[in-house]
């Protein structure tokens, strides 16, 4: 049973690897850092897209080492004008130096 478990999470872990090496970080939903950078997507989705984000949540963070750090974080929130749900996810790439640029944001 135990040799099985080990098995399924070896799997697993080579699984992520090939799907573009993301490594799930639950441990960093309720950081700041998740915090800050939904703050930041948030902007610049609200700005894109003419909407008012309220109730945002992180469900979902994921980081890729690549020359620094890829933060993909997937939250939810509540459209204010429209009453309707989001869920989007948002790349932020770190640098070694810390410097932190948005690269993606996208919503459905
Ligand atoms: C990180 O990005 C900042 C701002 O773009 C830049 O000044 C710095 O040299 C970069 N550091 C590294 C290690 O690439």
């Amino acid at each position: 049973m135990f040799k099985l478990i080990v098995l399924a999470v070896l799997f697993t872990m080579g699984y992520s690897q090939l799907t573009g090496g993301y490594t799930n970080r639950p441990d960093l939903i309720h950081s700041t850092l998740a915090a800050q950078f939904v703050k930041l997507a948030k902007s610049k989705i609200e700005g894109e897209n003419n909407l008012y984000l309220v109730n945002d949540k992180v469900t979902h963070v994921e980081t890729q080492v690549v020359a620094g750090i890829n933060y993909k974080i997937t939250f939810t929130a509540d459209s204010l004008l429209t009453s309707s749900s989001v869920i989007c996810t948002a790349v932020v790439y770190q640098n070694f130096s810390g410097a932190q640029k948005l690269t993606s944001t996208e919503c459905i």
